[in-house]
């Protein structure tokens, strides 16, 4: 099959994975040429076209939102989250972590995976039952669907920084409560500074509204692009939000073509 094929259908399928039974333009081109740009070219070669057209100009990025500026780690702490020199560093310290009540049911800590020098880093809420059970994050059904957005806009999981909010999974797969990510944040916010990525995408409510520092709702904070110690931060859905509700892959795709578009 030709490249031109090839691409053709890797791009249906993703429209499929994420759009539903629509199919959606990206960047919205018309599939034909409008009349203007027709009648130009009547016109023939020795008269330049004067314009652009409309549907040639990329889309604009959404307007900047929030700014989130929490102070960093400083080297004559005594603090070992902010000493902490290496992503490994830190799983240690979360491995024996007992500053809060998640670590009571835990079987084990999942503080993250992905390489030091990633340039997205995905933050989403809590390690589910899987995520528990194998110490990785996003490896359920909402992590199946994580890794087919990510393979979607080019970026394979394994070239990704993948965490959570907090490093203990929630009984009942409930939501971490104020305490438990107050306690757990230091530890996410040492990962971000170690790997210094070009966009995190915060994934549902409680990521978006921790990293922004913010009670805005997720609908609010979508199609801005905030900023966490300078760092551009795409707000969207969580997967398994997505599971549950398939109308949200549609603006989830959106967004993260919106992060993609932010990476060098
Ligand atoms: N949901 C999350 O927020 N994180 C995971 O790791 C898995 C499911
Ligand atoms: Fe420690 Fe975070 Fe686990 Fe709580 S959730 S015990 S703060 S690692």
């Amino acid at each position: 099959m030709s490249d031109g094929r090839a691409l053709a259908r890797a791009f249906l399928e993703q429209q499929r994975l994420l759009g539903g039974d629509a199919v959606i333009l990206s960047d919205s081109r018309p599939l034909l040429p409008d009349s203007r740009t027709v009648g130009q070219s009547e016109r023939g070669p020795s008269h330049p076209s004067p314009t652009v057209r409309q549907s040639d100009r990329p889309t604009p990025l959404p307007p900047p939102g929030l700014s989130f500026d929490p102070p960093g780690g400083d080297l004559f702490a005594t603090d070992p989250v902010a000493q902490a020199r290496s992503l490994a560093a830190i799983a240690e310290l979360v491995a024996s972590c007992v500053k809060c009540r998640l670590c009571e049911g835990r079987a084990h800590t999942v503080p993250g995976e992905g390489p030091a020098d990633a340039r997205l880093v995905v933050v989403g809420e809590g390690p589910g039952r899987v995520e528990d059970e194998t110490g990785r994050p996003f490896v359920g059904p909402a992590g199946e669907l994580l890794t087919k957005i990510l393979a979607a806009i080019e970026l394979p999981r394994e070239r990704v920084f993948i965490c959570n909010i907090v490093k203990c999974r929630p009984p009942e797969n409930r939501q971490p409560q104020y305490d438990e990510i107050a306690a757990c944040v230091p530890y996410l916010f040492r990962q971000i500074e170690l790997i210094k990525p070009q966009v995190i995408l915060a994934m549902g409510g409680t990521a978006a509204q921790t990293l922004l520092n913010t009670k805005q709702a997720l609908g609010a904070l979508r199609n801005h692009v905030h900023r966490f110690r300078g760092i551009p931060v795409v707000v969207t859905y969580h997967p398994a939000a997505l599971l549950r509700n398939p109308n949200w892959k549609k603006p989830t795709w959106d967004d993260v073509r919106i992060a993609r578009r932010l990476i060098a």
